[in-house]
């Protein structure tokens, strides 16, 4: 971990959510940024950083295929906060190669398939987010999978060179919950219907009770491949 994780990591240490967000904002000028994939994890930040005008900009990847819940909420949010939510849409270029190529739907044909559509439709959008850049916020929580268990609130990310921050990493999901009831927060609603965790439309389905909190994503896959690449576990 770099000298200036480390030096976060040990400020932030015992902060909740809003010290913390507001603590960071600071530190990082207008170099810092939140990106949201609207789940209600990714709404309580959102809540935090419009409530609290916190000089954060927020994004999202808007690979072209989300759930329609996703993009109610997303407009309900803007809405609601009459603030800004910059969306990053895929290189039309790359992606009309793949697709005129393989299909709308190559994904589900093999990892590799599924790896290059991720690829084009969130990583290299996201690169192009990050870039310039010293702190990433995103609503990552230890409980989420066992990968997750095992990072930290604040690490190094190496191949963008900034500092990534979790601000709710150790919340359960019933204080997520609570926290979204006592604000009024805006959520998608297909967390009512038994998904914990959202993605594209394609790639994500309801889990059963007692299932992992991402089985329903890339369902169909060995479950060791489960990660798109936005979030690399070390
Ligand atoms: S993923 O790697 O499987 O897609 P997950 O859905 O668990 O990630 O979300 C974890 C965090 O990644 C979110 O809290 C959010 O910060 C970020 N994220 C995921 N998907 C998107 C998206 N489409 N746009 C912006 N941020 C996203
Ligand atoms: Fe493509 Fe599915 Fe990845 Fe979305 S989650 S970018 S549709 S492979």
């Amino acid at each position: 971990m770099s000298d200036l994780a480390e030096k976060i990591k040990k400020e932030t240490e015992g902060l909740g959510p809003v010290e913390a967000l507001t603590l960071v904002s600071d530190i990082f000028r207008d170099k810092i940024v939140f990106s949201t994939s609207f789940g209600w994890e990714d709404q309580v930040i959102t809540h935090i950083i419009f409530a609290n005008n916190l000089p954060i900009k927020v994004f999202t990847l808007e690979t072209g295929r989300l759930f329609p819940e996703t993009y109610y909420v997303w407009n309900r949010t803007m809405e609601i906060y009459g603030k800004p939510i910059h969306a990053y849409y895929p290189q039309h270029e790359l992606l009309e190669k793949m697709v005129n190529a393989k299909g709308p739907n190559s994904f589900y044909e093999s990892v590799e398939n599924r790896k290059e559509c991720c690829g084009i439709r969130k990583i290299e959008p996201l690169n192009r987010a990050l870039e310039g850049n010293e702190c990433w916020i995103t609503g990552i929580r230890a409980e989420q999978s066992a990968n997750r268990q095992f990072m930290e609130h604040v690490e190094w990310d190496e191949p963008h060179q900034l500092v990534k921050f979790h601000p709710i990493y150790s919340w359960t999901l019933d204080e997520v919950k609570e926290y979204i009831k006592k604000y009024n927060i805006p959520y998608n609603t297909l967390h009512d219907r038994g998904f914990p965790s959202i993605g594209c439309a394609p790639c994500t389905r309801a889990v059963q009770p007692g299932e992992d909190f991402r089985a329903g994503r890339w369902w169909w896959e060995d479950q060791s491949k489960k990660e798109c690449g936005l979030h690399e576990v070390k």
